[in-house]
């Protein structure tokens, strides 16, 4: 069975915690790898029968690193199993958190013309006291917009773990197939 790669794209560490825990729950079971999007020139596609690519959104968008990662396998990636997932805080709200409602992954997923064979969104974390500034504000600013919590001196993590767990669940199908 080939490797299986979870390629993540981070800037405050949610993301990769989530892949942490997806790597914890598959490492026993398979051979799987964890790698940041800032080492990408270390991966060759070719290794991999599965990748597992997550990102989280900030100021509206997923990193450009991982978009031209996607961009420029893209062939390669329609010949393997790969799974995509994004985080971002819009996806607390239930209205929002599914692969079909949210507009993050949609507007990503299209742009892309890419269609993984399993896609996810998870809601993300807001951690108040490590952001800067501006970022502390502008946060505030679209939380008190979109109801959610504005006490800047806490953290808060909207993520259901559940959820992940069960995305987990289908990834292992996902490679077993392969
Ligand atoms: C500066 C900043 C901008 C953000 N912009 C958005 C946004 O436009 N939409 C959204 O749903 N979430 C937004 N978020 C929430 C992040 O997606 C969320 O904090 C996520 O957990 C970050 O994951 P990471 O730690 O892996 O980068 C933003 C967070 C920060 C700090």
């Amino acid at each position: 069975m080939k490797k299986t790669l979870i390629l993540f794209s981070t800037t405050d560490g949610h993301t990769k915690t989530i892949c942490e825990k997806i790597y914890s729950l598959l490492r026993n079971k398979y051979s799987v790898e964890l790698i940041s999007i800032n080492h990408s020139e270390s991966i060759n596609v070719n290794e991999y029968g599965n990748i597992i690519i997550g990102a989280s959104i900030r100021y509206g968008k997923h990193s450009h690193l991982i978009h031209n990662f996607i961009k420029s396998n893209k062939t390669k990636l329609e010949n393997i199993k790969t799974a995509f997932f994004s985080v971002n805080v819009v996806a607390r709200k239930l209205e929002k958190n599914s692969s079909v409602t949210n507009p993050y992954l949609k507007k990503f997923l299209s742009a892309l013309d890419w269609k993984p064979n399993k896609s996810a969104v998870f809601a993300g974390k807001i951690d108040y006291p490590s952001y800067n500034f501006i970022d502390k504000q502008m946060i505030r600013m679209i939380m008190y917009l979109t109801k959610g919590p504005t006490d800047t001196s806490k953290s808060y993590e909207f993520t259901d773990w559940k959820k992940v767990i069960e995305f987990t669940n289908d990834l292992e199908n996902l490679i077993s197939s392969n």
